[in-house]
């Protein structure tokens, strides 16, 4: 199966959409907008009122979970399921009829399924959660296709797929969001709050990361893997630097106004060797003899990955990326400013300020943190985490995602991140993986915004309406499904 077509493969295949544009005379999309421009607070306007029809590609773990979480907020109609797997096809439309959702989605069935969905498909949004490796090409496709992508984490694997998902989004003007969910949890609202609030005075320094101890599901070491993470373990044996950054990355991006008023300068990588996994078991149990990996083994992903990244406004941040070692789950989450400090993981803060009474030489009380985390709880979360927990799908933030993206498209506002924050925090894959190669030599990271992110504002703190979605409590139900990715 061939998942990354280069440039030129890509061009060849969807030649003709940009033929049929040159004859029509204009390079409109399906909605009426064209003409290209900039997508930064760029608010799409072409679902305002209207329905929103979505259509699903790839529905194992994380897709089915995405599924059952869509089918729960109105205005929303799920009409197409993807998957080269006719089963979780099969399976997601048996839970929607057992659910009594009232519409029957299409079903695409295939590895190259997702090209007639997305060239062709009766939907406006294409909802991508396939292993990595096939983000990029989908979303491409979608945006190519006149639909808005929305495509999980991490959305692109190279600078030039981020490039290429830059471009086409900014073509078409069709808006294409990274599903980073770890934006909308308790503690990256309330950082994000307290920033807009002023309490850490200037942010000058940030840390975050995705620390999961993984190995009950890699091979070599776990008994509990199946073969749906093989994928997985193979985009890591396959690579160095760190493949998944953006669940620490892209709130702290969004409080300190990443491509909003600062942009990523370089960063450098490192890199400590693969101690807790095997390469050799790997090759041996799960590459075929054809697998070139058999002949030409990689060097694995280390343990841990750290990378520092400097932006042009002289701020430090730190990523990390373990999935490997006995470490308790960790995304750090850690916004330092001036006056103040959060950390997460757990929960602590300091903040020299009066009206707490106190100087940041050692970490607040556990009763004066709760009250800081009660009192400057992001409104947002205040209004709707009640329901998304109950709704599930990582204590909730999941749901929370999925409101908001219905809610901008719905109201005709910009999406809460757009391609240049996909491009910027994705491409860290590939430039993560050439420092840490180099022996960690400093690497410059593309301002995709073409020098934009002068003009633009960080995001605000934003909210959605219950009552105007439709939604009331009492009609959510609890989404086993979501709960266990
Ligand atoms: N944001 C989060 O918190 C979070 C959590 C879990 C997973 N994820 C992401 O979601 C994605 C999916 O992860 P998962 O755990 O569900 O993996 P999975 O292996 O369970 O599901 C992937 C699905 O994609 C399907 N697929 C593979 N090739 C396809 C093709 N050519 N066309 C259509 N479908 C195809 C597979 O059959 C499978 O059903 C990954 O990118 C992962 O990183 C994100």
């Amino acid at each position: 199966m061939k998942t990354n077509m280069n440039r030129r493969d890509f061009l060849k295949g969807t030649a003709w959409m940009g033929a049929a544009a040159m004859v029509a005379g204009c390079q409109m999309n399906r909605f009426g907008f064209g003409q290209g421009g900039q997508m930064q607070d760029y608010a799409f306007t072409g679902l305002k009122g209207k329905k929103i029809r979505v259509g699903f590609v790839g529905i194992g773990s994380r897709g089915s979970g995405a599924v059952h979480r869509v089918s729960m907020i109105p205005g929303v109609e799920i009409v197409a399921l993807c998957d080269k797997d006719p089963a979780a096809v099969e399976r997601n439309l048996k839970w929607l009829a057992d659910s009594k959702y009232k519409t029957v989605p299409k079903k695409y069935v295939g590895d190259e399924a997702y090209k007639e969905l997305c060239d062709f498909g009766e939907c406006d949004v294409v909802y991508c959660a396939t292993p990595w490796a096939l983000h990029q090409p989908v979303a491409l496709r979608a945006l190519l296709g006149g639909k808005i992508a929305l495509v999980e984490v991490t959305s692109a694997l190279t600078v030039d797929e981020s490039w290429e998902l830059v471009e086409a989004s900014e073509k078409w003007r069709i808006p294409c969001m990274q599903l980073e969910n770890c934006v909308y949890g308790e503690i990256e609202l309330l950082e994000l709050n307290l920033a807009r609030l002023g309490m850490f005075g200037e942010i000058n320094h940030a840390e975050g990361a995705y620390i999961h101890d993984l190995r009950e599901v890699i091979p070599s070491v776990g008994t509990h893997y199946n073969t749906e993470w093989i994928w997985r373990y193979g985009e890591n044996m396959a690579h160095k630097g760190n493949r998944y950054p953006t669940h620490g990355l892209v709130p702290i991006c969004q409080t300190m106004g990443i491509n909003r008023g600062d942009r990523f300068d370089y960063l450098v990588s490192l890199e400590n060797g693969p101690h807790n996994v095997n390469y050799e078991y790997f090759k041996k149990e799960f590459l075929t003899d054809a697998d070139p990996r058999k002949k030409d083994p990689p060097a694995a992903m280390g343990d841990m990955n750290t990378t520092l990244i400097k932006t042009v406004n002289g701020k430090s941040i730190m990523v990390q990326h373990d999935v490997s070692s006995p470490r308790p789950y960790s995304r750090i989450n850690l916004i330092s400013g001036t006056r103040g400090i959060v950390r997460d993981f757990p929960f602590q803060c300091a903040f020299e300020d009066k009206c707490f009474d106190g100087k940041a030489h050692g970490w607040f009380s556990d009763a004066k943190a709760a009250e800081v985390r009660e009192k400057y709880m992001h409104p947002m979360w205040r209004d709707v985490s009640d329901m998304a927990k109950k709704v599930g799908g990582h204590g909730g933030m999941d749901f929370i995602m999925d409101l908001r993206w219905v809610w901008c498209l719905q109201n005709g506002e910009p999406l809460d991140m757009d391609v240049y924050d996909l491009a910027a925090t994705s491409c860290i894959c590939e430039l993560t993986e050439t420092s840490v190669r180099k022996g960690s030599k400093p690497v410059s990271i593309p301002d995709f915004t073409r020098g934009n992110w002068r003009n633009v504002k960080p995001w605000g703190v934003v909210n959605v309406d219950l009552k105007k979605m439709g939604l009331d409590s009492g009609g959510v139900k609890k989404d086993e499904a979501a709960l266990s990715v």
